[in-house]
């Protein structure tokens, strides 16, 4: 008998994770293989966010997560505007459009920041955006 060999892509063992007081996460234990389609189903508040971004980030307060060597984690946030009638693969693309129009705003900004004209004008709400600006761009897109 041929035994099928399977990757293990992301293996999380014993994770927790807490805001304060509300513990999040605890005790999750998941393996995710290659091949795998996974959906995650709770209700709002449930954590499924939580989750995802403890698992791309690592960041969980105790627990291992770990990541098979070489593979790179695409996050894909929240997509409203989903064309029907293309594939996920199609909107990874639109959204990689978005992210390189995103780099490009910061990328002008930073360049604006090393002039010190800039700090003689109205510099502040611009900081502000740029802020946001690199929120948005961390939260789209993890490598
Ligand atoms: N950065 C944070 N600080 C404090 N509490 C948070 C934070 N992010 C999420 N939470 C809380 O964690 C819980 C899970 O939220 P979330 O992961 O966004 O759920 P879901 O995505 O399933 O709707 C909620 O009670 C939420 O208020
Ligand atoms: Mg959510």
């Amino acid at each position: 008998m041929g035994r099928l060999m399977v990757r293990e892509l992301i293996n999380i063992e014993a994770v927790d994770r807490a805001f304060g007081a509300v513990d999040v996460l605890r005790d999750i234990n998941l393996k995710v293989n290659d091949g795998d389609r996974i959906g995650i189903v709770g209700h709002n508040g449930a954590g499924k966010t939580t989750l995802l971004n403890t698992i791309s980030e690592k960041k969980q307060d105790t627990g291992d997560i770990d990541f098979a060597p070489g593979i790179r984690i695409a996050y894909l946030t929240q997509i409203r505007d989903l064309e029907s009638d293309s594939t996920i693969e199609q909107e990874l693309g639109r959204k990689g459009r978005q992210f390189q129009e995103l780099e490009d705003e910061i990328a002008s900004i930073e360049a604006r920041m090393v002039d010190p004209a800039f700090y003689e004008g109205d510099w502040e709400p611009v900081m502000e955006h740029y802020t946001q600006l690199q929120q948005t761009l961390g939260r789209q897109w993890r490598w």
